[in-house]
């Protein structure tokens, strides 16, 4: 899709859909027409939006087709709600919405008119309008899917007093993100293994300029990575540690922030094996790591002050006559011995090696994004993210990004007095402490490998995935994770 700027007056622009925003509250709707429309066309506008019901809620379209009126052959209007949520969350769910709803028309070139958004939202509404028209296409080669033809955006125009080049190459920079992290996520099994990972993540790595490193099964054995290595020996796709790094221009101020992701190419269960339904969406176990990636892929095009380590523990958790099982214990690269309660507890055991690495590479503080409890969708339902932190600071810092961006993330509790659930008998800790609190045994798990550092652990396991298709995307893999970070680290909306 391309994306182009124009100084044109929006609605003077031919293009099969005009996107227009429109708030809640501002007066009546006929007001925040634009003048530029025919008097009639915005008298019609407003009695088929009001006739239609349509309110201008943050997310809600109604598109109306201009009948040779207007050089564009449809209206969309953008309902951008009323103040409450952020309004870079507002913005970007309303222009996803509505690009959503004109690709869906049928319309293949679209005007986003963001005349009315405040210039520090632009760049919001055009990665909104990316991130809605999102779509998993690769497995439909014809063109073609469940006999219909697939309907694409060819062109996006941006227009109005706050369109600036910085905002359309800010905007694309973060919803390629998304998207690359929604792409990985979606992608099967077969042939998103541990090693192609790695390949993926070494040419976003040189197309960026990063750093990267990766650490194959030998060298793992070399550290002591034996976790991750615990977990991959029933595959016949070998493990692999992924080690990124970005600098600054100017070197940064000495922190370096760094960024842990659990990257379970597919999540049987081993031998304590999943359930049929239990297994269906592991191909989506990686999203921790796919977030992880995503957001290196981009820290140097949006000029990130501070520095940031990667590290992708990638491994696929199959069975096999070599595979780890429930009672065998693994030394974690600390030194601290792991009892297997149960081999499906895999996404803690990479971690523990991954956390670790980083600490050792210099990290200041450290973040984890994973997959990694059922619990946390029992807790939080579907769509939210489980903050765990041993740094108050941190965690405000967290929570405060995923609310300027619109990501749901509730801070959950790393109670002591659960450490009890996951005390080791033959070794120094378990890695499940059963299913009462089967977050926080897990978060606390996995503190004990934190090294000193300040820690934030993010389980996604209920926000990895949309569960049906919404204004910012459609159903399968979010991409969530990737504009927390980003904004934490740039510490602005983007
Ligand atoms: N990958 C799963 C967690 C998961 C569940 C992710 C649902 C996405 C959707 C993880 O590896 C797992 O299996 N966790 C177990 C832990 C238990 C054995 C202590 C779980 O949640 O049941
Ligand atoms: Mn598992
Ligand atoms: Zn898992």
């Amino acid at each position: 899709m391309e994306t182009v700027l124009s100084h044109v007056e929006p609605v003077a622009l031919v293009c099969d859909a005009l996107i227009l925003p429109v708030a809640t509250g501002d007066g009546p709707l006929i007001d925040q027409l634009p003048v530029g429309l025919p008097a009639g066309l915005r008298d019609g506008i407003a009695m088929l939006a009001k006739e239609g019901g349509f309110a201008a809620k943050a997310g809600s379209t109604i598109v109306v087709p201009t009948l040779g009126l207007a050089p564009a052959a449809r209206v969309v209007l953008a309902g951008t709600g009323k103040p409450g949520r952020s309004a870079a969350d507002r913005v970007s769910r309303a222009y996803g919405a509505a690009a959503r709803a004109a690709r869906d028309a049928g319309a293949k070139s679209v005007v986003l008119s963001v005349e009315e958004i405040p210039d520090s939202d632009v760049a919001s509404a055009i990665a909104g309008a990316l991130m809605g028209c999102y779509d998993y296409t690769a497995y439909h080669g014809t063109g073609r899917r469940n006999g219909t033809s697939i309907k694409r955006i060819e062109q996006v125009t941006v227009a109005g007093s706050g369109a600036t080049q910085s905002a359309i190459d800010r905007g694309r920079a973060v919803a390629g993100a998304v998207n690359l992290a929604r792409d990985l996520v979606n992608e099967p099994a077969a042939t998103l293994t541990p090693a192609s990972f790695a390949e993926r993540s070494k040419a976003v790595a040189n197309a960026a300029g990063l750093g990267i490193e990766v650490l194959d099964a030998t060298a793992l054995e070399a550290i002591g990575a034996n976790a991750i290595l615990g977990v991959g020996k029933g595959s016949a796709n070998p493990p692999c540690m992924i080690r990124m790094s970005y600098r600054p221009k100017d070197g940064g101020d000495g922190r370096v922030v760094g960024l842990v992701g659990k990257c379970i190419t597919f999540d049987t269960g081993g031998y304590s094996i999943k359930t049929h339904d239990g297994m269906l969406e592991m191909k989506g176990d990686m999203a921790g790591g796919a977030a992880v990636l995503a957001v290196m892929s981009v820290l140097p095009a949006l000029g990130c002050p501070v520095a940031v380590d990667a590290t992708i523990c990638a491994a696929e958790n199959m069975i096999s006559g070599e595979a780890f099982r429930p009672s065998d214990i693994l030394t974690a690269m600390n030194g601290v011995t792991i009892e297997i309660i149960s081999t499906d507890a895999e996404g803690r055991l990479v971690l523990a090696d991954g956390l670790v690495d980083a600490a050792r590479r210099g990290a200041t503080e450290l973040i984890d994004l994973a997959t990694l409890t059922g619990a946390i969708v029992v807790a939080l339902g579907d769509g939210a993210t489980g903050l765990f932190s041993s740094s108050d600071d941190l965690a405000d810092n967290l929570l405060a990004a995923s609310g300027r961006v619109g990501e749901r993330m509730w801070r959950m509790p790393l109670f002591e007095e659960l450490e009890e659930k996951i005390k080791g008998d033959v070794g120094d800790i378990k890695n499940s402490g059963g299913r009462a609190g089967g977050s926080i045994t897990a978060a606390l798990f996995l503190q004990r490998f934190r090294e000193g550092l300040p820690w934030a652990h993010l389980d996604i396991a209920g926000s990895s995935r949309f569960e049906r298709a919404n204004a910012l995307g459609p159903k399968g893999g979010s991409g969530v994770g990737v504009r927390t970070l980003l904004s934490y680290l740039l510490v602005e909306a983007i």
